[in-house]
């Protein structure tokens, strides 16, 4: 397999970083190519956390190339904050780090622009993690954005400032457009060294047959299109977005792994059919450590949508599903998987258009009974409870697809695959 992508299918935190992490090892290159630094990718290695918000996952690899591509907003300063805890970690990203001159710039006006949106609206209010990017994406799709490359050029660049701040009907005064500028362009000598073209490096790398890893950030259930509209992120953020966002036509992936949580979570606003409360949710919420990597909100808990999960396994035309976080579930009772909704009286199996609509939705269960048994040692299928085999194999089934890979823990060992499974 040499291009394979890795997508979180919910509503993101589904542990994509540590799927990325575990096949990541033979990658020649590792790509993010929508999102910014909304994204926390958190890997485990040797009891040691490192959390990415920017810089793709397979940076720990000491050969991985890490290309970051034009689909992604780049907060330069948050950016510069990564690479110098990385240096300050000892990992070398010399030579290693490619963020692609078309990428679009996250300034201080689109954080101030969000976190102001957020404050202000308050029955509005989305829940965004307040690093500029909705306002961000907005700019770049209006042509009033700022781009990587237009950091090399000084003039132009305080001139689309300039146009920026009046297109929004706000004034810069000549001493903060002094600072800005002054600031961007020490941002740049430390950039400079790693902005390139990232379209022929893929082209190349595709060409030599060599290993490419695409690493989704969110998930498809905030796809700016697909996702609960308006509570969802501003990048598109399913399968196709890959071209779009690195060059890289999503018709040339060998592979596409949907990464789905063994239960779902989801942090700020917007529907949650099968969401929790009360003592179980908590339960769950303090043996996943379900608080943000990059907010820190306690994540809202819900049971197994497969409705939700079988609609964005579609939108990905996936081969296969990363499960993770099964560890999480030993010693709940009762399980239940969410197999259609009840929407005014009515049953169906589709996931309604409008968010209005999938909030009226009620649960129809399927109910399991769960284990009590550690299952973190466990490296086999046949070795998991047999509770834990038939709660897989209904998930399966509902999704229609094969479960490839399970993960069982934080740990990059913790992880094991299933012969056979996903193998297209
Ligand atoms: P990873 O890559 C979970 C959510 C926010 C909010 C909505 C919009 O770690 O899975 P934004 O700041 O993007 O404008 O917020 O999207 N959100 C995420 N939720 N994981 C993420 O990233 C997220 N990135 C954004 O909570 O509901
Ligand atoms: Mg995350």
């Amino acid at each position: 397999m040499s291009s394979v992508a890795v997508l979180g299918c919910m509503w993101g935190d589904e542990a994509k970083a540590k799927i990325v992490d575990y096949l990541g090892e033979d990658a020649d290159y590792v790509v993010r190519f929508q999102g910014g630094s909304n994204a926390g990718h958190t890997i485990v290695v040797d009891g040691k956390k490192h959390v990415f918000h920017t810089i793709p996952s397979g940076i720990m690899y000491p050969q991985t190339q890490c290309l970051i591509g034009c689909g992604v907003v780049i907060d330069p300063f948050s950016i510069i904050d990564e690479i110098e805890a990385l240096r300050i970690s000892g990992v070398e990203i010399n030579n290693r780090l490619v963020i692609d001159e078309r990428a679009g710039i996250v300034l201080p006006i689109h954080t101030e622009m969000d976190r102001q949106a957020e404050s202000r609206l308050k029955s509005a209010k989305i829940g965004t993690t307040g690093r500029g990017i909705g306002p961000a994406y907005a700019d770049l799709t209006a042509r009033s954005g700022i781009r990587m490359l237009d950091l090399k050029f000084p003039t132009y660049l305080k001139k689309r400032i300039r146009e920026l701040y009046a297109y929004h009907n706000l004034e810069l005064s000549r001493e903060e457009m002094e600072q800005l500028i002054a600031k961007l362009k020490a941002a740049w000598q430390i950039l400079k060294p790693f902005v390139k073209a990232v379209e022929p490096i893929l082209h190349e790398a595709r060409q030599r047959d060599e290993q490419i890893l695409f690493e989704g950030a969110q998930g498809t259930l905030l796809d700016r299109s697909w996702g609960s509209y308006p509570y969802v992120t501003s990048s598109s953020t399913i399968v196709d977005a890959i071209g779009i966002g690195s060059g890289f036509s999503a018709r040339h992936l060998d592979k596409v792994i949907g990464v789905y949580k063994s239960y779902c979570t989801r942090v700020g606003e917007g529907p949650f059919p099968t969401e929790l409360f009360g003592d179980l949710a908590n339960r769950i919420r303090i043996q996943g450590n379900e608080f943000g990597a990059t907010t820190g909100r306690p994540r809202r808990i819900g049971y197994f949508d497969a409705i939700l999960a079988a609609y964005s396994a579609r939108l990905n035309a996936l081969d296969s599903i990363a499960l993770t976080l099964l560890d999480v579930l030993s010693g709940i009772p009762e399980l239940k998987l969410c197999v259609a909704y009840r929407i005014n009286g009515k049953l169906l199996t589709q996931v309604p258009s409008h968010h209005l609509l999938l909030a009226k939705a009620e649960p129809v269960y399927l109910s399991f009974d769960g284990w009590d048994e550690d299952i973190s040692n466990i490296r086999k299928l046949e070795d998991l409870p047999v509770n834990a085999q038939i709660y897989l194999q209904a998930i399966e089934d509902t999704i229609e697809l094969p479960i490839e890979i399970v993960s069982v823990g934080k740990e990059r060992n913790q992880t094991f695959r299933i012969p056979q499974g996903g193998t297209p």
